[in-house]
């Protein structure tokens, strides 16, 4: 079974993935973890990430490796944990931009069905996951929110961490994020026709995932 869980940054997709996949013990592959790893090594050399070539060139020397973990997933880059270095916003918007290439989300693509299809039981969460990756997924769900709930979030969560940014910022880059995520030509940020949309904004984690237990057992 695989149930395939996509929408933008912010929704609550990652906590309900890790979540659900803890519950139903089904294998949790975060694509998102993957960009972004690619994005940090892109970062580390300096390289333009709106070069193509050259982002593919990196690709093909590294060597990204998810692990379960009690929080969800290790990520390995060459060997070197990069699970918290990757999780900056800095990194998530190298990550978008890397992520428009069409000849970098092959490649990415073909690795995650790869993992999907070994795990037999997955959640794989992310963009695509729905309308690319899996679209025969046995379960899609997709998951949005207000840009202004999004960013109320991720306000609060660095909050949390002793980190003060401005929300007006935050909001500013969420937004910023939503449309090179929406607006690029391959793989756009879209539902899937048959996904089931869960707005989140005035719904909490547990409401999401006893409705999407509710689904599996459907
Ligand atoms: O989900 P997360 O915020 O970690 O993803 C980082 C970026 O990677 C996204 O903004 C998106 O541009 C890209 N991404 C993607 N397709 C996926 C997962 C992530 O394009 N399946």
């Amino acid at each position: 079974m695989i149930i395939a869980i996509d929408g933008p940054a912010g929704s609550g997709k990652s906590t309900v993935a890790k979540k659900l996949s803890r519950i139903l013990g089904y294998t949790y592959i975060d694509t998102g973890a993957m960009y972004r790893a690619v994005a940090y090594k892109v970062k580390e050399e300096g390289i333009d990430p709106d070069n193509p070539d050259a982002v593919v060139n990196i690709m093909k020397r590294i060597n990204i490796k998810l692990e379960p973990s009690d929080n969800g997933v290790k990520v390995f880059l060459d060997g070197e944990d990069v699970s918290s270095k990757i999780r900056t916003e800095e990194i998530g918007k190298i990550a978008s931009k890397i992520a428009r290439h069409p000849e970098v989300r092959k490649i990415l693509v073909q690795k995650q069905r790869e993992m999907g299809k070994k795990a037999k039981n997955a959640v794989i969460e992310g963009r695509d996951t729905g309308t690319v990756i899996f679209p025969d997924a046995d379960l899609k769900i997709f998951m949005t929110a207000s840009p202004e709930v999004r960013a109320r979030r991720r306000w609060e969560e660095l909050k949390n961490k002793g980190l003060d940014i401005d929300y007006n910022r935050i909001l500013k880059e969420v937004k910023e994020r939503d449309h090179l995520d929406q607006t690029r030509k391959d793989s756009p940020l879209r539902p899937a026709k048959d996904a089931i949309i869960i707005d989140t904004t005035n719904k909490s984690i547990d409401e999401v995932i006893n409705q999407i237990l509710e689904l599996v057992r459907k």
